[in-house]
């Protein structure tokens, strides 16, 4: 099972990456959470990307793409993954294609998740990140059992540095231009499923289920 997650900031791709690794048993693949780790970390990539996003802007593709080849290659890989937040853009998506053929695969769904722009801005206005496990909460929709403590690993919560507003409208934007033509994209090749990413969280994980055919 190789899924593609896409959609815009905010349409829930990390939540419901959470509930599929746990009904599919395979990894979540996130560039945005392996960004945010070598940030923290304070290596050469974390010092590159930082500055991209922090304005909202993407990371540039040759650095992207490096991670997710050297990433799809681990053993916990080999069943499966789920791809969130990569790729991006077409270059991104043409390099994919390339790294998945050389190892003898293929992407089997793209999940494209739908949410309107208001309903975006106030989910990650409110999104709060747990630092151990990377799960992610919401202080009206999915607040988490005590204020500022992860329900999963008990870490601690903390707010995103790109989720303030002018930043959010800013990768919307960027998420327009350059990642909403990878739907057409896929669909030339018959691959995606469409969901509406409005509901609990319970009810668009169905739906995911139901577009995989589970
Ligand atoms: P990344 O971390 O990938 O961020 P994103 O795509 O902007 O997506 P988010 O993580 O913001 O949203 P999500 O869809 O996962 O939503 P979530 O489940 O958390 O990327 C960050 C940056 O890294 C980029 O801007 C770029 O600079 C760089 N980057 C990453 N990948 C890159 C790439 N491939 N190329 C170049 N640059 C790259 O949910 C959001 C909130 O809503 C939460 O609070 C959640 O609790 C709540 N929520 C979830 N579901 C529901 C629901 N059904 N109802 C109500 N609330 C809900």
């Amino acid at each position: 099972m190789d899924f593609i997650l896409l959609g815009p900031p905010g349409a829930g791709k990390g939540t419901q990456a959470k509930l599929m690794i746990d009904k599919w048993q395979i990894p979540q693949v996130s560039t945005g959470d392996i960004l945010r780790a070598a940030v923290r970390e304070g290596t050469p990539l974390g010092v590159e990307a930082k500055g991209f996003m922090d304005r909202g802007e993407l990371v540039p593709d040759r650095v992207v793409i490096g991670i997710i080849a050297e990433r799809l290659k681990e053993d916990d890989a080999a069943e499966g993954f789920i791809l969130d937040g990569f790729p991006r853009t077409i270059p991104q998506a043409e390099a994919l294609q390339g790294i998945l053929q050389d190892l003898g695969r293929n992407i089997d769904h793209v999940i494209s998740i739908d949410v309107d722009d208001e309903e975006l801005v106030t989910r990650l206005t409110g999104r709060r990140m747990c630092k151990g496990c990377g799960e992610s909460f919401h202080v009206v929709f999915n607040p988490s059992a005590k204020e500022g403590v992860c329900d999963r690993c008990k870490g601690e919560l903390y707010q995103r540095d790109d989720d303030k507003e002018e930043t959010i409208r800013q990768r919307l934007r960027v998420y327009g231009e350059q990642t909403r033509p990878l739907i057409a994209y896929y669909e030339k090749q018959g691959k995606v499923r469409r969901i509406n990413g409005t509901g609990s969280i319970e009810e668009i994980f169905s739906r995911i289920a139901d577009a995989a055919g589970n």
